[in-house]
Order: structure tokens, then sequence, then C-alpha cells
């Protein structure tokens, strides 16, 4: 629920917490054929009809490729102090293999330096979501080349931006390349294969593993190496026994399954077993394992609602909406046994109940999971049918509530003793939010899609607030 302080108890945050906003490449820039940029499976994807809302594309998204200055001025303005934002590997490097485009890394080398000019910290995604097309062709995540490549990658933007950047996260949100994009095929590249999907997963988490060193190979021993993980917080309908194994199965398949071997060297207990009808997981080689876990020093959470899970009765074994696009394929591999079901409440326009309660389960979890790892949210918000009123500005009421529910559940994580250091709204204007297309607004900064013009809606004035302050305004 909604937990909107009193004014006579002020939020207060630490005074060196980051407020930050997070985007991604293809959700925002545009110039998908400048400066040798080639296409990703996201260009394929979007470009292949009936996969996006109206078959909408990121072929000119909110060109911040061209107007990326005054997006930064807006930041500033605003009063934020950091901003998240992933690079395009096929703009740096087009075939996701060989030797770097200088254009394609200049292009963020002058975003960062307008960053730092204003006084807002950058953190690097390396890969959200966007392989080379040539890569993908070349057998993509399920081919286990594809992690080698990747580490390849991260050593060049290393080298190339490790001077002025601190901050690094290899991967945003391994569950959804894997599996939305594997076993639902609602993302790029649609594939709709349950094997496949494991087999990117286990390849997500080499390629983490080794970009994390090929990172650290090329920087300076301060900057921070980090990876964004998207854990459902789920919830079983009720305590009897088939439930909480339907809810450790999802637990499993969308957590464990990274931060298991991430953190830990090791796959869950029960993955092998529960996934045994899809894949005997031949595809571990010895070291794998010890590859993939390198030390992190901090880790992101992205956190949008809870997920409510029960075992599956005869009725519900067809796939239920979990919230994660339609496809008559589940995302989830060998789960057809687990239900999912709707969180009440008060929903976005994703459909997403409204629940920071949930963050703050989360936030204690990976307290609990690792203890003394300073976390970040790397991601938080909600999509609202937010429309300009007569006199131009964009009010957006719910939006401001939801930011107060989860960054208070944030402060009290903090007073509960849990190290979060930054917290970035997802997302600093609105953009094309992949299969939906420009449907779903996100931003903070409303954007029209006509003339492109931003327009900071009443949420990004009260965050900005929250942001100079360092106390959520009432
Ligand atoms: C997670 C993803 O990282 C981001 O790209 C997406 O737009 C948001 N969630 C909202 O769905």
């Amino acid at each position: 629920m909604p937990e909107p302080a009193t004014p006579q108890t002020p939020v207060t945050f630490p005074s060196a917490f980051l407020w930050g906003a997070a985007t991604s490449a293809y959700q925002i820039e545009g110039a998908v054929r400048e400066d040798g940029r080639t296409p990703s499976i996201w260009d394929t994807f979007s470009h292949t009809p009936g996969k996006t809302a109206g078959g909408e594309t990121g072929d000119l998204a909110v060109d911040h490729y061209h107007r990326y200055r005054d997006d930064v001025a807006l930041m500033a303005d605003l009063g934020l102090n950091a901003y998240r934002f992933s690079v395009s590997w096929s703009r740096v490097q087009p075939t996701g293999r060989g030797p770097a485009v200088q254009r394609g890394l200049d292009f963020y080398r002058k975003l960062v330096d307008e960053l730092l000019a204003k006084g807002i910290k950058p953190a690097v995604t390396l890969y959200h979501w966007d392989l080379p097309q040539e890569l993908e062709d070349a057998g993509g995540w399920p081919a286990r080349d594809t992690a080698l490549r990747f580490a390849e990658y991260a050593a060049i933007v290393g080298e190339a931006l490790g001077d002025r950047v601190e901050q690094w996260i290899t991967l945003n949100e391994p569950w959804c390349s894997a599996f939305l994009g594997y076993a639902s095929g609602v993302h790029a590249p649609g594939r709709t294969d349950p094997a496949a999907s494991l087999r990117a997963a286990h390849h997500l988490n080499l390629a983490h593993g080794l970009g994390a060193v090929a990172l650290r190979s090329v920087m300076p021993a301060r900057n921070s190496v980090a990876l964004s993980l998207n854990t459902s917080v789920v919830r079983p309908l009720s305590q009897q026994p088939a439930d909480l194994v339907a809810a450790r199965k999802i637990d499993d398949l969308s957590g464990g399954i990274f931060h298991g071997p991430i953190l830990h060297g090791a796959y869950p207990e029960h993955l092998f077993e529960a996934t045994a009808s899809v894949t005997d997981w031949s595809f571990v080689q010895d070291g794998d394992l010890t590859a993939i876990r390198q030390p992190l020093d901090a880790l992101g959470l992205n956190y949008y609602t809870p997920t409510l899970v029960s075992a599956a009765d005869a009725d519900s074994r067809a796939p239920r909406s979990d919230g994660h696009g339609d496809s008559s394929h589940s995302p989830w591999p060998a789960a057809e046994d687990v239900a999912f079901h709707q969180t009440p409440g008060e929903r976005t326009e994703m459909g997403w109940t409204v629940d920071p309660t949930g963050l703050h389960e989360l936030i204690m979890r990976y307290t609990r999971e690792v203890p003394g790892l300073p976390l970040y949210i790397t991601e938080n918000g909600a999509a609202y049918d937010d429309k300009p009123d007569s006199d131009g500005r964009v009010h957006d009421p719910e939006r401001v509530n939801y930011l107060h529910g989860h960054l208070s559940a944030v402060r009290r994580a903090l007073a509960d003793g849990a190290d979060v250091r930054g917290y970035y709204l997802w997302s600093l204007m609105d953009n094309f939010e992949w299969a939906y297309g420009y449907d779903k607004r996100f931003g903070s900064v409303y954007v029209d899609y006509v003339t492109l013009e931003r327009t900071p809606k009443s949420s990004a004035l009260w965050y900005g607030r929250a942001a100079k302050t360092g106390t959520l305004p009432s």
C-alpha cells in the first residue's frame, strides 16, 4: 500500500545519497543508422510486423542522440545528482566483435563529460538488451561465444570511459534477456524455446563474470562493478506446502538462477531438478561457476511490483498473465505447475499493483543475502496515462504518490540497517517501452511525440525537490 509520510515526520536521507534517473540506449537514443551503428536485435524485432504495439520502433525514439545536451541540462535544472544510461553495443562494436568505432564511443564520452560538468554522477550499463544482430545470427545468448564477445566489448567501453565513470553495471535484468527474449518471445529476439532460455541465462551469468574481470583489467581500481537484477518479490497465495513450492520455484527462476552463481558460486539447490524436463544443464562447463563469481562492489535492484503465485490446479494450468506481456508461451521454463495471480490494490497503466512493501522486502532480502554489500535501486517507477492540461502542464499525482511510497520504503530499509546508496527513478523521460511501444509513459518528464518537446511532469519537480533537500516533500 502507498505509505505517504505525514508532514510531521519528514523523511530525510543520508547526505551522500544519489538521486538519479535511469534510461537505456534503445529506448531513448534514436539515430539507429548514424555514425556506423548497425542493427541490434531490437531493431530487427521492432521492425518485424506484430512484435510491438502499433509496429512502433526505436528508430527515432526521443532523439536523445542529438538532444543529449538539453537532456543533461534538464536533469541539472531538476536537481538530480546521478544518471544511469546504457551503451548501445552495436554503436561501438557494430558486428559485436573486433575493433571499436570511435564515433560511437565519442558520443558516450561527450555525454559523460556533459554530465560531469553539471555535477551529475554517471552510471554506465553495458548491456540493456540490445545485442548486435550479427551475434544473434551466430547463436545469440544461448551460444557460449556471446559471453566471450561481451567481455571484449566490456574492455573496449571500460578502456574508453573508465577514467571518468566510476559506476559500472554489466547487465540490466538478465532475466528479461533470457526469458522474455528466448522463452515467451515477447522481447527480442522473440524465440520461444525454454531450453535455449536456460542456456541464455547461464551465458548471461558467464558474460557478467568475464565482463567484470575485463572491466577491472582496464579501469582504475576505485571504480565500482555491479549488475542490476529484477528478482521477483514472490508471495505465495497461501502457506500450503504446494503454494510454497510454487513460490520457491519462481524465486529460483527469477533471482537464484542469477544471484546464486554470481554471489555464491552455485545454482540454487532445486533448480536443476525443477527444470530437468527442459534441459540437463550440460552447457555448464568446468570452471564456469568460478568465472561467474567475481567480487561485486555493489548490487543494483530493479523493482516495480510483487508477484503472487500458487500451485496450479487443473483450471489454472493454461498460461496466465504474469505482467510480462501476452504470449501463449510462458517466460518461466518448466513452471506449468505454477499459477500467477493479480495482487490486490491500486494498479499502474501496466496493470502492475502499487506495493512499496515489496521494495522494502527486496532490499532486506539482499541485505541478508550478502551482508555489507552496498545496494542501489537502479530502477523503480510507474507508467500512467499522462496528458498535458490546457495550461500545458502535466500533473501526475499518482506518480508522486508512487515515488513517495517507494522512497519511504527505501528510507525504512535504511533505518532497518540496509546500505542503500542511491535511487534511480525509471525513467527520466517518456520513451520506447519495448513491446508496448510509446503507449506506456514511465517518464517523470513528458515527451510530446510529435515535437519531441520535453516538459517536466509534477513528479519531476517533486523528485527534484527531494533530490535538492534530501527530504521527501509531503
Ligand atoms: C525494466 C527495464 O530495465 C526497462 O527497460 C523498462 O522500461 C522498465 N523495466 C519498465 O518496464
